[in-house]
């Protein structure tokens, strides 16, 4: 029998890629959005996080938990105050390991997807150092989880058209047209989880954009790539 999902948690889902998301899934059935502008409030660095994300967990049944939070400052590394690069760490690294934590302690029997980032996973980038390095450890250890502990997927999209992306971006500046709207991309992640879960598309934990051949030149053929 084809798995499916029953009730999910979207953990920043209130714009961009967790907010397409929120919609879809809501759509199909019961879905929670969680962020620092949903009542309740959930600030992921706070340290009250771990407490709404355990009452959230308790009083419903999800069956996945996206993270798809996630941010950092964008700028050379010294002209942040670091500060800001210990936010990111904190908010793409620390909190959703800390989840998985939680997740094993209670034998979750859901999926816990966690939202990478195929550029940050593939290029360096002087301008968003924090940022990438946190979400790529973050990647690194939740894919090095055993699956009997808890079932982790991960998926790493391309640009999107998000306020995520800075204005000065190199694809916003040169490369629009790598830019994918994320509405999109919430499709494209739907069915994966569906089909990964149900194993027809890849034995991998990993979203690999090359086995959708309109996201891999969004992602991987950036030959002209400029770090800014
Ligand atoms: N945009 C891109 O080009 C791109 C590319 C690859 C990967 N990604 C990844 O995709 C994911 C979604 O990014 P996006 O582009 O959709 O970003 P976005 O438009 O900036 O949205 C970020 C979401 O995270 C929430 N959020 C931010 N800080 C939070 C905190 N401290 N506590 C709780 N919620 C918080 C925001 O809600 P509130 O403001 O209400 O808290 C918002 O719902 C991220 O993990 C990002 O790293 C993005």
């Amino acid at each position: 029998m084809k798995k499916s999902f029953h009730e999910s948690l979207v953990l920043g889902g209130s714009r961009g890629l967790g907010q397409s998301l929120f919609q879809k899934l809501s759509q199909q059935h019961k879905c929670v959005a969680l962020s620092r502008s949903t009542d309740p409030k959930l600030d992921l660095t706070q340290s009250d996080s771990m407490q709404i994300f355990k009452n959230a967990v308790q009083e419903n049944s999800f069956s996945h938990i996206f993270y798809v939070a996630g941010g950092g400052p964008h700028g050379a590394f010294f002209d942040k105050p670091l500060h800001s690069h210990k936010w990111a760490f904190e908010l793409n690294y620390f909190k959703p390991v800390e989840i998985a934590y939680y997740l094993k302690s209670i034998l979750f029997k859901g999926v816990f997807v966690y939202i990478g980032s195929a550029i940050a996973e593939t290029y360096s980038s002087s301008q968003s150092s924090s940022y990438s390095l946190s979400k790529k450890s973050a990647v690194k250890t939740l894919l090095s989880l055993s699956e009997r502990d808890l079932k982790v997927r991960v998926f790493s999209p391309p640009y999107m058209n998000t306020s995520l992306l800075p204005p000065k971006a190199w694809p916003r500046l040169e490369n629009p047209e790598l830019i994918i709207e994320p509405n999109m991309v919430a499709k494209v992640l739907i069915e994966w989880i569906l089909d990964s879960l149900n194993e027809s598309l890849d034995p991998t934990k990993t979203f690999d954009p090359r086995h959708f051949d309109w996201l891999q030149s969004f992602t991987y053929n950036l030959p002209n790539r400029k770090d800014y």
